[in-house]
Protein backbone atom coordinates (compact mmCIF):
# COMPACT_ATOMS: atom_id res chain seq x y z
CA UNK A 1 0.00 0.00 0.00
CA UNK A 2 1.54 3.19 -0.67
CA UNK A 3 -0.87 5.52 0.91
CA UNK A 4 -4.59 5.81 2.11
CA UNK A 5 -7.39 7.66 0.10
CA UNK A 6 -10.53 8.75 0.95
CA UNK A 7 -13.91 9.80 -1.27
CA UNK A 8 -16.26 11.62 -0.53
CA UNK A 9 -19.28 11.51 -2.36
CA UNK A 10 -22.15 14.35 -2.72
CA UNK A 11 -25.28 14.79 -5.31
CA UNK A 12 -27.05 12.04 -7.34
CA UNK A 13 -26.77 7.96 -7.85
CA UNK A 14 -24.69 8.79 -10.67
CA UNK A 15 -21.95 9.99 -8.63
CA UNK A 16 -22.55 6.83 -6.00
CA UNK A 17 -22.02 4.50 -9.11
CA UNK A 18 -19.13 6.78 -10.16
CA UNK A 19 -17.49 6.77 -6.74
CA UNK A 20 -17.23 2.84 -6.64
CA UNK A 21 -15.09 3.13 -9.85
CA UNK A 22 -12.92 5.82 -8.44
CA UNK A 23 -12.02 3.90 -5.44
CA UNK A 24 -11.21 0.78 -7.98
CA UNK A 25 -9.20 3.19 -9.80
CA UNK A 26 -7.12 4.01 -6.38
CA UNK A 27 -6.88 0.41 -5.02
CA UNK A 28 -5.21 -0.02 -8.42
CA UNK A 29 -2.57 2.71 -7.74
CA UNK A 30 -1.87 0.92 -4.26
CA UNK A 31 -4.02 3.23 -1.67
CA UNK A 32 -5.87 1.69 0.78
CA UNK A 33 -9.23 3.16 1.10
CA UNK A 34 -10.55 4.89 4.54
CA UNK A 35 -14.23 6.61 5.60
CA UNK A 36 -11.35 8.65 7.85
CA UNK A 37 -10.91 11.49 5.63
CA UNK A 38 -8.94 14.03 7.94
CA UNK A 39 -6.36 11.50 8.09
CA UNK A 40 -5.75 10.12 4.56
CA UNK A 41 -2.40 11.08 2.08
CA UNK A 42 -5.14 11.45 -0.39
CA UNK A 43 -8.92 12.50 -0.36
CA UNK A 44 -11.10 12.57 -3.85
CA UNK A 45 -14.09 14.79 -3.58
CA UNK A 46 -16.91 13.67 -6.18
CA UNK A 47 -18.77 17.06 -6.00
CA UNK A 48 -22.30 18.30 -7.42
CA UNK A 49 -23.36 21.30 -9.18
CA UNK A 50 -27.17 20.48 -9.19
CA UNK A 51 -27.93 23.38 -6.86
CA UNK A 52 -25.71 26.67 -4.72
CA UNK A 53 -26.16 24.25 -1.68
CA UNK A 54 -24.21 21.55 -2.90
CA UNK A 55 -21.82 24.24 -3.94
CA UNK A 56 -21.59 25.35 -0.10
CA UNK A 57 -21.25 22.19 1.41
CA UNK A 58 -18.21 21.18 -0.78
CA UNK A 59 -16.38 24.30 -0.49
CA UNK A 60 -17.04 24.25 3.76
CA UNK A 61 -15.35 20.63 3.27
CA UNK A 62 -12.51 22.16 0.73
CA UNK A 63 -11.84 24.56 3.80
CA UNK A 64 -11.41 21.54 6.69
CA UNK A 65 -8.93 20.35 3.41
CA UNK A 66 -7.02 23.40 3.79
CA UNK A 67 -6.62 22.80 7.65
CA UNK A 68 -5.43 19.10 7.44
CA UNK A 69 -3.12 20.50 4.78
CA UNK A 70 -1.16 22.68 7.46
CA UNK A 71 -0.95 19.38 9.54
CA UNK A 72 0.10 16.80 6.03
CA UNK A 73 1.68 18.76 3.90
CA UNK A 74 1.70 16.27 1.41
CA UNK A 75 -2.02 15.57 1.48
CA UNK A 76 -3.39 15.44 -2.14
CA UNK A 77 -6.53 16.77 -2.86
CA UNK A 78 -8.80 15.98 -5.92
CA UNK A 79 -11.82 17.61 -7.66
CA UNK A 80 -14.35 15.12 -9.69
CA UNK A 81 -17.56 15.15 -10.51
CA UNK A 82 -19.70 18.19 -11.98
CA UNK A 83 -18.79 20.86 -10.33
CA UNK A 84 -14.75 20.20 -11.71
CA UNK A 85 -16.79 20.43 -15.33
CA UNK A 86 -16.67 24.35 -14.90
CA UNK A 87 -13.67 26.31 -14.76
CA UNK A 88 -13.14 27.80 -11.52
CA UNK A 89 -9.95 29.52 -10.30
CA UNK A 90 -11.66 28.43 -6.67
CA UNK A 91 -10.82 25.07 -7.56
CA UNK A 92 -7.89 25.15 -9.35
CA UNK A 93 -6.50 26.92 -6.02
CA UNK A 94 -7.90 24.27 -3.49
CA UNK A 95 -6.81 21.19 -5.50
CA UNK A 96 -4.42 19.66 -6.88
CA UNK A 97 -6.09 17.97 -9.44
CA UNK A 98 -9.47 18.29 -11.46
CA UNK A 99 -10.96 15.99 -13.38
CA UNK A 100 -14.71 16.58 -14.99
CA UNK A 101 -17.12 13.45 -15.53
CA UNK A 102 -16.20 13.10 -19.24
CA UNK A 103 -12.83 12.96 -18.33
CA UNK A 104 -13.07 10.76 -15.39
CA UNK A 105 -10.97 7.54 -17.18
CA UNK A 106 -8.07 9.73 -17.16
CA UNK A 107 -7.96 9.35 -13.08
CA UNK A 108 -5.33 6.33 -13.64
CA UNK A 109 -3.02 8.06 -15.20
CA UNK A 110 -3.26 11.13 -12.99
CA UNK A 111 -2.77 8.70 -9.90
CA UNK A 112 0.31 7.54 -11.55
CA UNK A 113 2.00 11.09 -11.63
CA UNK A 114 1.32 11.81 -8.10
CA UNK A 115 4.22 11.99 -5.82
CA UNK A 116 4.24 9.11 -3.21
CA UNK A 117 2.96 10.15 0.25
CA UNK A 118 5.45 9.64 3.00
CA UNK A 119 5.70 7.22 6.06
CA UNK A 120 4.62 4.44 3.65
CA UNK A 121 2.02 2.56 5.61
CA UNK A 122 2.72 4.11 8.68
CA UNK A 123 -0.91 3.67 9.81
CA UNK A 124 -1.89 0.99 8.27
CA UNK A 125 -4.39 -1.23 9.54
CA UNK A 126 -5.63 1.29 11.83
CA UNK A 127 -7.83 3.54 9.61
CA UNK A 128 -11.69 2.31 9.42
CA UNK A 129 -12.32 1.16 6.05
CA UNK A 130 -14.39 2.95 3.50
CA UNK A 131 -17.58 1.63 2.77
CA UNK A 132 -19.29 3.14 0.00
CA UNK A 133 -23.10 3.10 -0.84
CA UNK A 134 -22.26 1.19 -3.98
CA UNK A 135 -20.32 -1.31 -2.20
CA UNK A 136 -22.75 -3.40 -0.33
CA UNK A 137 -22.99 -6.86 -1.97
CA UNK A 138 -26.29 -6.66 -2.14
CA UNK A 139 -27.38 -3.50 -3.63
CA UNK A 140 -26.27 -1.86 -7.06
CA UNK A 141 -26.05 0.83 -9.26
CA UNK A 142 -25.99 -0.08 -12.78
CA UNK A 143 -25.85 3.43 -14.99
CA UNK A 144 -27.24 2.84 -18.62
CA UNK A 145 -27.26 6.37 -19.94
CA UNK A 146 -24.56 9.01 -19.33
CA UNK A 147 -25.22 12.39 -19.78
CA UNK A 148 -28.34 14.74 -21.27
CA UNK A 149 -29.66 15.60 -24.46
CA UNK A 150 -32.67 17.33 -22.71
CA UNK A 151 -32.16 21.37 -22.01
CA UNK A 152 -34.39 21.87 -19.32
CA UNK A 153 -33.39 25.81 -18.51
CA UNK A 154 -32.67 25.49 -15.10
CA UNK A 155 -30.26 22.33 -15.23
CA UNK A 156 -26.49 22.60 -15.46
CA UNK A 157 -26.34 19.06 -15.73
CA UNK A 158 -26.48 19.08 -19.37
CA UNK A 159 -23.38 21.63 -19.20
CA UNK A 160 -21.59 19.55 -16.32
CA UNK A 161 -22.13 15.54 -17.86
CA UNK A 162 -22.57 16.51 -21.65
CA UNK A 163 -24.34 15.20 -24.28
CA UNK A 164 -26.37 11.86 -23.95
CA UNK A 165 -24.79 8.57 -24.32
CA UNK A 166 -26.42 4.87 -23.95
CA UNK A 167 -24.53 1.83 -23.06
CA UNK A 168 -24.80 -0.91 -25.71
CA UNK A 169 -27.32 -3.35 -23.83
CA UNK A 170 -25.36 -6.17 -24.19
CA UNK A 171 -22.56 -5.26 -21.93
CA UNK A 172 -25.46 -4.33 -20.24
CA UNK A 173 -26.98 -7.24 -20.01
CA UNK A 174 -23.77 -9.37 -19.25
CA UNK A 175 -22.67 -6.93 -16.08
CA UNK A 176 -26.52 -7.45 -14.67
CA UNK A 177 -25.93 -11.84 -15.40
CA UNK A 178 -22.75 -10.98 -13.12
CA UNK A 179 -24.40 -9.13 -10.34
CA UNK A 180 -26.89 -11.57 -10.24
CA UNK A 181 -24.48 -14.59 -10.31
CA UNK A 182 -22.15 -12.37 -7.42
CA UNK A 183 -25.96 -13.05 -5.16
CA UNK A 184 -26.96 -8.98 -5.82
CA UNK A 185 -31.06 -8.38 -5.04
CA UNK A 186 -31.39 -5.54 -6.58
CA UNK A 187 -30.34 -3.42 -9.45
CA UNK A 188 -30.98 0.17 -9.99
CA UNK A 189 -30.63 1.39 -13.46
CA UNK A 190 -29.41 4.99 -13.60
CA UNK A 191 -29.95 7.53 -16.06
CA UNK A 192 -30.53 11.52 -15.91
CA UNK A 193 -33.51 10.08 -18.60
CA UNK A 194 -33.07 6.99 -17.98
CA UNK A 195 -36.75 5.82 -19.59
CA UNK A 196 -35.37 7.55 -22.95
CA UNK A 197 -32.20 4.89 -23.30
CA UNK A 198 -32.46 3.43 -27.10
CA UNK A 199 -29.40 1.79 -28.77
CA UNK A 200 -29.89 0.10 -31.63
CA UNK A 201 -32.98 -1.88 -31.88
CA UNK A 202 -33.24 -1.84 -27.91
CA UNK A 203 -35.15 0.85 -25.87
CA UNK A 204 -35.90 0.86 -22.26
CA UNK A 205 -38.76 -0.95 -21.92
CA UNK A 206 -37.20 -3.83 -23.96
CA UNK A 207 -34.66 -3.39 -21.56
CA UNK A 208 -35.56 -3.32 -18.51
CA UNK A 209 -38.10 -6.05 -19.54
CA UNK A 210 -35.02 -8.64 -20.61
CA UNK A 211 -33.39 -8.25 -17.51
CA UNK A 212 -36.03 -8.71 -15.11
CA UNK A 213 -37.16 -11.88 -17.19
CA UNK A 214 -33.85 -13.56 -17.33
CA UNK A 215 -33.15 -12.68 -13.33
CA UNK A 216 -36.74 -13.33 -12.02
CA UNK A 217 -34.84 -13.13 -8.14
CA UNK A 218 -33.33 -9.77 -8.50
CA UNK A 219 -35.55 -6.82 -8.11
CA UNK A 220 -35.24 -4.06 -10.26
CA UNK A 221 -35.62 -0.21 -10.12
CA UNK A 222 -34.93 2.75 -12.37
CA UNK A 223 -34.28 6.41 -11.97
CA UNK A 224 -34.87 9.20 -13.38
CA UNK A 225 -37.56 9.07 -15.90
CA UNK A 226 -38.57 11.93 -18.27
CA UNK A 227 -42.51 12.32 -18.66
CA UNK A 228 -42.11 12.39 -22.28
CA UNK A 229 -40.49 9.64 -22.92
CA UNK A 230 -42.72 7.77 -20.67
CA UNK A 231 -44.33 5.19 -23.07
CA UNK A 232 -47.26 2.08 -22.05
CA UNK A 233 -44.35 -0.36 -22.91
CA UNK A 234 -42.53 0.63 -19.94
CA UNK A 235 -45.60 0.46 -17.79
CA UNK A 236 -46.82 -2.59 -18.92
CA UNK A 237 -42.75 -4.44 -18.29
CA UNK A 238 -43.40 -2.71 -14.47
CA UNK A 239 -47.05 -4.08 -14.34
CA UNK A 240 -46.44 -8.02 -15.97
CA UNK A 241 -43.02 -8.21 -13.84
CA UNK A 242 -43.51 -8.60 -10.16
CA UNK A 243 -39.61 -8.33 -9.67
CA UNK A 244 -40.08 -4.77 -11.25
CA UNK A 245 -40.73 -2.67 -7.98
CA UNK A 246 -43.50 -0.89 -8.05
CA UNK A 247 -42.15 2.58 -7.83
CA UNK A 248 -41.84 5.52 -9.97
CA UNK A 249 -39.69 8.82 -9.72
CA UNK A 250 -41.13 11.21 -12.05
CA UNK A 251 -39.98 15.03 -11.85
CA UNK A 252 -43.08 17.51 -12.47
CA UNK A 253 -41.09 20.81 -11.44
CA UNK A 254 -44.08 22.54 -11.75
CA UNK A 255 -47.77 22.67 -11.66
CA UNK A 256 -48.52 25.77 -14.35
CA UNK A 257 -47.70 24.62 -18.15
CA UNK A 258 -46.49 28.61 -18.48
CA UNK A 259 -43.63 27.71 -16.35
CA UNK A 260 -42.81 24.38 -17.76
CA UNK A 261 -42.80 26.22 -21.12
CA UNK A 262 -39.89 28.44 -19.36
CA UNK A 263 -38.22 25.43 -18.04
CA UNK A 264 -38.22 23.57 -21.53
CA UNK A 265 -39.47 20.33 -20.05
CA UNK A 266 -41.53 20.17 -23.02
CA UNK A 267 -44.83 18.45 -21.08
CA UNK A 268 -47.90 20.01 -20.05
CA UNK A 269 -49.25 18.98 -16.95
CA UNK A 270 -52.33 17.43 -17.87
CA UNK A 271 -50.07 15.43 -20.24
CA UNK A 272 -48.41 14.78 -16.75
CA UNK A 273 -51.49 13.58 -15.10
CA UNK A 274 -52.25 11.11 -18.00
CA UNK A 275 -48.99 9.49 -17.61
CA UNK A 276 -49.78 9.18 -13.64
CA UNK A 277 -52.99 7.65 -14.43
CA UNK A 278 -52.23 4.99 -16.78
CA UNK A 279 -49.13 3.45 -14.47
CA UNK A 280 -51.38 3.80 -11.38
CA UNK A 281 -54.24 2.10 -12.95
CA UNK A 282 -52.49 -0.80 -14.16
CA UNK A 283 -49.84 -1.27 -11.34
CA UNK A 284 -52.25 -0.70 -7.93
CA UNK A 285 -49.98 -0.61 -6.03
CA UNK A 286 -47.30 1.82 -7.61
CA UNK A 287 -45.50 4.61 -5.02
CA UNK A 288 -44.54 7.85 -6.94
CA UNK A 289 -42.41 10.30 -6.22
CA UNK A 290 -41.29 13.86 -7.59
CA UNK A 291 -38.56 16.66 -8.11
CA UNK A 292 -40.49 20.12 -7.95
CA UNK A 293 -38.88 23.48 -7.81
CA UNK A 294 -40.33 26.59 -6.33
CA UNK A 295 -40.09 30.05 -7.72
CA UNK A 296 -38.48 29.37 -10.82
CA UNK A 297 -38.27 33.08 -12.87
CA UNK A 298 -41.84 34.30 -13.62
CA UNK A 299 -43.25 32.38 -11.63
CA UNK A 300 -46.58 34.24 -10.27
CA UNK A 301 -48.75 33.11 -6.94
CA UNK A 302 -51.17 32.05 -9.38
CA UNK A 303 -48.85 29.80 -10.80
CA UNK A 304 -47.44 28.60 -7.59
CA UNK A 305 -50.72 27.63 -6.34
CA UNK A 306 -51.23 25.57 -9.55
CA UNK A 307 -48.34 23.63 -8.22
CA UNK A 308 -49.90 23.46 -4.92
CA UNK A 309 -52.97 22.11 -6.88
CA UNK A 310 -51.07 19.56 -9.00
CA UNK A 311 -49.40 17.96 -5.54
CA UNK A 312 -52.91 18.05 -3.66
CA UNK A 313 -54.37 16.30 -6.83
CA UNK A 314 -51.30 14.04 -7.02
CA UNK A 315 -51.04 12.63 -3.75
CA UNK A 316 -47.19 11.83 -4.07
CA UNK A 317 -45.74 9.02 -1.48
CA UNK A 318 -42.77 11.43 -1.69
CA UNK A 319 -41.34 14.81 -3.43
CA UNK A 320 -37.57 16.10 -3.42
CA UNK A 321 -38.89 19.92 -3.44
CA UNK A 322 -36.01 23.01 -3.82
CA UNK A 323 -36.68 26.63 -4.25
CA UNK A 324 -34.58 27.83 -7.62
CA UNK A 325 -31.05 28.17 -7.32
CA UNK A 326 -29.88 30.71 -10.18
CA UNK A 327 -26.90 27.97 -11.84
CA UNK A 328 -23.82 29.75 -14.33
CA UNK A 329 -24.30 28.87 -17.78
CA UNK A 330 -28.01 27.59 -17.63
CA UNK A 331 -30.61 29.48 -19.64
CA UNK A 332 -32.64 29.96 -17.21
CA UNK A 333 -29.96 32.89 -15.80
CA UNK A 334 -30.91 35.06 -19.31
CA UNK A 335 -34.59 34.96 -18.00
CA UNK A 336 -36.32 37.97 -16.43
CA UNK A 337 -39.15 38.16 -13.62
CA UNK A 338 -36.46 36.41 -11.07
CA UNK A 339 -38.03 35.86 -7.85
CA UNK A 340 -36.56 37.55 -4.59
CA UNK A 341 -34.82 34.34 -2.98
CA UNK A 342 -36.93 35.03 -0.14
CA UNK A 343 -40.38 34.06 -2.00
CA UNK A 344 -38.86 31.23 -3.37
CA UNK A 345 -37.84 29.92 0.28
CA UNK A 346 -41.27 30.96 1.79
CA UNK A 347 -43.10 29.17 -1.56
CA UNK A 348 -40.91 25.83 -0.99
CA UNK A 349 -42.08 26.38 3.14
CA UNK A 350 -45.41 26.14 2.04
CA UNK A 351 -45.23 23.44 -0.53
CA UNK A 352 -43.29 21.42 1.98
CA UNK A 353 -46.37 21.23 4.68
CA UNK A 354 -48.65 20.31 2.11
CA UNK A 355 -46.50 17.55 0.86
CA UNK A 356 -45.72 16.52 4.24
CA UNK A 357 -49.60 16.23 5.43
CA UNK A 358 -49.97 14.30 2.46
CA UNK A 359 -47.04 12.24 2.56
CA UNK A 360 -48.76 11.03 6.72
CA UNK A 361 -52.28 10.16 4.98
CA UNK A 362 -50.90 8.37 2.08
CA UNK A 363 -48.43 6.24 4.25
CA UNK A 364 -51.69 5.11 6.38
CA UNK A 365 -52.17 3.18 3.23
CA UNK A 366 -49.49 0.64 4.12
CA UNK A 367 -50.57 0.03 7.70
CA UNK A 368 -51.65 -3.48 8.39
CA UNK A 369 -50.75 -4.32 4.80
CA UNK A 370 -47.58 -7.46 4.76
CA UNK A 371 -44.86 -6.53 2.23
CA UNK A 372 -41.18 -7.82 1.11
CA UNK A 373 -39.11 -5.58 2.22
CA UNK A 374 -34.84 -5.44 1.64
CA UNK A 375 -32.88 -4.94 4.90
CA UNK A 376 -30.03 -2.33 4.44
CA UNK A 377 -28.58 -1.62 7.54
CA UNK A 378 -28.89 -0.46 10.83
CA UNK A 379 -31.04 2.23 11.92
CA UNK A 380 -29.18 6.01 13.00
CA UNK A 381 -31.25 5.48 16.48
CA UNK A 382 -31.13 2.22 17.71
CA UNK A 383 -28.54 -1.10 16.92
CA UNK A 384 -31.42 -2.98 17.21
CA UNK A 385 -33.81 -1.35 14.65
CA UNK A 386 -32.77 -2.24 10.96
CA UNK A 387 -33.16 0.22 8.26
CA UNK A 388 -35.48 -1.81 5.54
CA UNK A 389 -37.06 -0.38 2.42
CA UNK A 390 -40.61 -1.63 0.69
CA UNK A 391 -41.41 -2.26 -2.76
CA UNK A 392 -42.46 1.28 -3.41
CA UNK A 393 -39.36 2.50 -2.07
CA UNK A 394 -40.40 3.73 1.78
CA UNK A 395 -38.03 3.49 4.59
CA UNK A 396 -39.36 1.16 6.96
CA UNK A 397 -38.22 0.66 10.57
CA UNK A 398 -38.52 -2.76 12.08
CA UNK A 399 -37.10 -4.54 15.30
CA UNK A 400 -34.69 -7.67 13.48
CA UNK A 401 -31.28 -8.68 14.43
CA UNK A 402 -28.24 -7.67 12.32
CA UNK A 403 -28.12 -11.07 10.10
CA UNK A 404 -31.45 -10.03 8.35
CA UNK A 405 -28.90 -7.30 7.15
CA UNK A 406 -29.10 -8.06 2.81
CA UNK A 407 -32.01 -10.10 3.27
CA UNK A 408 -35.69 -10.19 1.88
CA UNK A 409 -38.03 -10.25 5.29
CA UNK A 410 -41.91 -10.17 5.60
CA UNK A 411 -42.80 -6.86 7.67
CA UNK A 412 -46.59 -6.50 8.57
CA UNK A 413 -46.45 -2.42 9.01
CA UNK A 414 -48.06 -1.20 12.01
CA UNK A 415 -48.00 2.59 11.92
CA UNK A 416 -47.08 5.03 9.68
CA UNK A 417 -45.46 9.30 9.88
CA UNK A 418 -44.63 11.64 7.04
CA UNK A 419 -41.08 9.89 6.35
CA UNK A 420 -41.63 6.50 7.79
CA UNK A 421 -43.23 3.06 8.03
CA UNK A 422 -42.76 1.22 11.27
CA UNK A 423 -43.31 -2.69 11.06
CA UNK A 424 -43.24 -6.22 12.54
CA UNK A 425 -41.26 -9.23 11.17
CA UNK A 426 -43.84 -10.99 10.29
CA UNK A 427 -42.74 -14.92 10.17
CA UNK A 428 -44.19 -16.26 7.35
CA UNK A 429 -42.44 -18.04 4.97
CA UNK A 430 -41.74 -15.28 1.98
CA UNK A 431 -41.89 -16.19 -1.51
CA UNK A 432 -39.94 -14.75 -5.02
CA UNK A 433 -41.05 -11.11 -5.42
N1 LIG B 1 -32.54 24.99 -8.83
C1 LIG B 1 -33.33 24.24 -8.03
N2 LIG B 1 -33.54 22.94 -8.24
C2 LIG B 1 -32.95 22.36 -9.31
N3 LIG B 1 -32.98 21.10 -9.77
C3 LIG B 1 -32.19 21.04 -10.86
N4 LIG B 1 -31.66 22.23 -11.13
C4 LIG B 1 -32.12 23.08 -10.17
C5 LIG B 1 -31.92 24.45 -9.92
N5 LIG B 1 -31.17 25.21 -10.72
C6 LIG B 1 -33.79 20.05 -9.18
C7 LIG B 1 -34.81 19.51 -10.16
C8 LIG B 1 -34.22 18.18 -10.54
C9 LIG B 1 -33.53 17.77 -9.26
C10 LIG B 1 -32.50 16.70 -9.40
O1 LIG B 1 -32.94 18.97 -8.83
O2 LIG B 1 -36.04 19.37 -9.49
O3 LIG B 1 -35.20 17.24 -10.95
Amino acid sequence: MIGRASILTYGCQMNEADSSDIGLALREAGYGLTSAWEQADLVVLNTCAIREKAEDRIKGTLGQLRAVRAKRPWLVVGVMGCMAAQSSEYLEREADFVIPPLAAGKLPEVLAGLPPPPGVGEEAGDLPPLQMEQETEFKRYLPIIRGCDYRCTFCVVPNTRGPEMNEPAEPLLAAVDRMSGAGVLEITLLGQTVNAYRHGEWDFARLLETMARRHPHVSFRFLTSHPRDFTDRVIEAMASNANVMPYLHLPLQSGSDKILRRMKRLYSVSEYLAVIERARAAIPTLAVSTDIICGFPGETEEDFELTLEAVRRLRYDSAFMFYYSERPGTPAVKLGDKIPVQVRKERLARLIEVQKAIQHEVNQRDVASEQRCLVERVSRRDPEVMLARTPGNKSLLVRAPRSTIGSYQRVRIERADSFTLYGEISFQPISAP
